[in-house]
């Protein structure tokens, strides 16, 4: 027997806890970053590390994004079974049972990879040259994020060159992500700060230009970023996930999204007047970005998480009924790693299940 919701179900009707999309939101979300895009020399290559399903990264791509970005190898290969044709892993991959991986991708897709290291440069190389298949490679620079990344300067133009020489291997860019400054709250700081984090990849970039290296791709940028980095040379592309979801975190500082991710609780126990214990802990929605937000419910205040426990608090009980059974909305503080949770999102238009769409890369993470 099949536990599935119809399309036609109401909302409040669906099993919980449930991850809802409000399908409506979600393309207007899409929609204002595609337009911020268009006809601006910059494009956007959107990070699907964010949603994971292979029907959203349709939308974007339907809307004019060039390609997407991958976080993993197998998130990759589950985009490219779905037919998506250029893909951007913006990590290194390391290893020999990854880079077989990449190789095989390589001939279903036009794949693009990151590196900040000789010895991983000449492991892709002889793979791809015994494959038979030509794979672009970017050179991780690190602006400032501490993560990954050699530092701008003529490191890179010998890994270039190194990268230019190798069968197998194109020369593609930059990778340059400015992840330490995504979520500076004041805008006119963040926007100065990303542009003087960015401006040395000028003198890289023209480095390379001089040795007969040219970057085509200069990648970075992020939901909190977007708008600076997508128009601060030497950018080309621009990396961005969570705008299609928005949460918590990032709502405070990007008001122009809206929040089209929920999820769906059911409140089991009222144990007391002030407490309601709803259905959903730690291993349906994160909180490493702080506690999630109910919304619907006025005065009510998300506590604490325990496994599969939410402890929620009334301001007013008096003025609100929320008894056992009853369902409320929770907006994640972090929309990536609560879709990782699900298997599945419940697509709704005007509080109506319309569709369910699989997060078929949910758990890739090798
Ligand atoms: C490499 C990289 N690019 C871009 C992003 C931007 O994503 P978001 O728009 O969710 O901030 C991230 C976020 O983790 C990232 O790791």
């Amino acid at each position: 027997m099949s536990y599935e919701p119809k399309p036609g179900t109401p909302v409040q009707e669906l099993d919980t806890p449930a991850l809802i999309l409000d399908l409506d939101k979600f393309q207007r979300n899409v929609d204002k970053m595609a337009r911020f895009f268009a006809n601006k020399p910059t494009v956007l290559r959107p990070h699907s590390k964010t949603h994971k399903c292979p029907q959203i990264a349709q939308r974007q791509l339907a809307a004019g994004a060039v390609g997407i970005t991958c976080a993993k190898v197998s998130e990759a290969s589950v985009m490219a079974q779905a037919g998506i044709r250029s893909i951007l892993i913006a990590n290194e991959i390391v290893g020999p049972a990854k880079i077989e991986r990449l190789t095989e991708l390589a001939r279903q897709a036009t794949m693009y990879v990151a590196v900040d290291d000789p010895n991983n440069i000449r492991a892709l190389s002889v793979a791809c040259h015994n494959k038979g298949v030509q794979l672009g490679v970017l050179i991780e620079v690190d602006i400032g994020m501490k993560r990954c990344g050699v530092q701008a300067g003529p490191v890179v133009i010998d890994l270039a060159r190194q990268i230019a020489d190798a069968p197998g291997l194109t020369f593609s860019g930059i990778l340059a992500y400015e992840g330490h400054l995504v979520m500076v709250q004041d805008p006119e700081e963040r926007a100065r700060r990303v542009r003087h984090d960015i401006q040395p990849l000028n003198d890289v970039v023209e480095s390379l230009e001089k040795h007969g290296l040219p970057a085509k791709i200069v990648s970075g940028g992020g939901t909190g970023t977007y708008d600076i980095s997508g128009t601060c040379p030497p950018m080309t592309e621009i990396e961005a996930g969570s705008y299609v979801f928005m949460d918590t975190t990032y709502l405070k500082i990007r008001p122009e999204f809206e929040s089209s991710l929920t999820l769906l609780v059911t409140v089991i126990s009222r144990p007391t007047p002030e407490r309601v214990i709803v259905d959903a802990g730690m291993k349906s929605i994160t909180h490493e970005f702080g506690l999630p937000q109910p919304v619907d419910v006025p005065g009510a205040a998300l506590r604490s998480l325990s496994e599969e426990h939410g402890k929620i608090e009334l301001a007013d009980p008096a003025a609100i009924s929320v008894p056992a059974g009853s369902k409320m909305r929770v907006i994640p503080s972090h929309c990536c790693t609560t879709v990782n949770l699900h298997d599945k999102m419940y697509v709704c238009q005007q509080d109506v299940l319309v569709d369910i769409w699989p997060i078929a890369a949910r758990g890739c993470v090798q």
